[in-house]
């Protein structure tokens, strides 16, 4: 693909949860200028809006409308919905775990693509997710697939609620970072899994500031030589 069929570009991130491509990604992004999509937020909006009007997460149709419909917006780092800030609620585990199971519907995932593709804006645009590089942006130009083992996921996630006081337990955080794992890669419908064109990249032993000049490397070499920068 050359710079003119390709005159946004879009550096797709996707891997399993805690493997830090949230970190990663919007620190590529701010490197770069370039716009931010998370888009496990929407799934994660879209559960919370679920949980809130009362529809069950497995309603496909209900749980669609709600996401096609979703009142959210992103600005001075806060996520919310309608005029409520939901910045911390999104992150509950609970609210997760929901993120995860409404994620397995296909009307679901219908409802928020063009939401999602709609980021795609000049200068560029980073996306972090699961299905940027195999479905929202299949014709990307650069691919990462973030990886780590689930002991280090968990680590990672137990230090981060540590640090925030509150309490958790390693080996349960294992068990579910294996059950969301299991989830998303075993679902039908644009499971985890990394693009046939995609860098892999395991942090297991890498810190974050490695990730991002990893990932900034790999841009460099796949976009700047189409830009002739
Ligand atoms: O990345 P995050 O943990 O916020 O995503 C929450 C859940 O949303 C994931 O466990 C996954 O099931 C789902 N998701 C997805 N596709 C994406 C992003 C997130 O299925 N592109």
């Amino acid at each position: 693909m050359n710079a003119e069929l390709d005159p946004i570009p879009v550096i797709t991130i996707d891997g399993p949860s805690a493997s830090g491509k949230g970190t990663v990604a919007e620190r590529v992004a701010s490197a770069l200028g370039f716009h931010f999509l998370d888009s496990g937020a929407l799934y994660r909006l879209t559960a919370l809006s679920a949980m809130k009007h009362g529809v069950a997460l497995d309603d496909e149709a209900g749980v669609a409308a709600l996401a096609a419909g979703l009142p959210a917006t992103f600005g001075d780092g806060a996520v919310r919905l309608a005029d409520e800030d939901v910045t911390d609620a999104i992150r509950a585990e609970a609210v997760g775990e929901g993120a995860s199971k409404v994620a397995a519907l296909p009307a679901v995932r219908a409802a928020l693509l063009e939401r999602q593709r709609a980021y795609r804006q000049p200068p560029g645009l980073v996306a972090d997710g699961r299905d940027m590089g195999t479905v929202v942006f299949a014709d990307a130009a650069t691919k990462v697939f973030l990886t780590a083992s689930a002991e280090a996921r968990a680590e990672r996630r137990y230090k981060q609620l540590i640090e925030k006081g509150n309490s958790a337990s390693l080996s349960a955080l294992v068990a579910d970072m294996q059950a969301r794992d299991a989830r998303d890669t075993a679902r039908s419908v644009a499971p985890l899994k990394p693009a046939p064109d995609a860098l892999l990249l395991d942090t297991t032993h890498m810190d974050i500031e490695s990730a991002v000049q990893a990932v900034l490397a790999h841009y460099a070499s796949r976009d700047g030589r189409q830009q002739g920068i």
